[in-house]
């Protein structure tokens, strides 16, 4: 099975959301898929449990798998997950 990667020109053009603008204030998270009710949180534990790309997160939580009308979305929040890792490692790397 090939493996699909993560590629940061893949993010270019899309806008960056910021995780604390789709999270309401009850810290429950924000539907992002109409269809099959998965929210920010789901794609952000799909990611967190080793999801690297816009396919394998829809696979895991079943987003985009109807109409196709939160792909954007999920796009948008898988490269500010990897713009956040992206941030992340350069600092580790500042530090060390
Ligand atoms: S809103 Fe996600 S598949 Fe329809």
């Amino acid at each position: 099975m090939t493996r699909t990667t993560f590629r940061k020109e893949q993010c270019l053009g899309y806008p960056q959301f910021s995780q604390a603008s789709l999270t309401n204030s009850q810290g429950v998270g924000v539907i992002v898929c109409q269809c099959r009710v998965v929210t920010d949180r789901a794609v952000d534990a799909a990611l967190a449990d080793g999801a690297r790309s816009v396919s394998a997160v829809c696979r895991t939580t079943g987003a985009a798998q109807d109409c196709g009308s939160c792909i954007f979305t999920v796009k948008a929040l898988v490269c500010e997950h990897h713009a956040r890792e992206d941030a992340l490692l350069a600092a580790d790397g500042a530090a060390s």
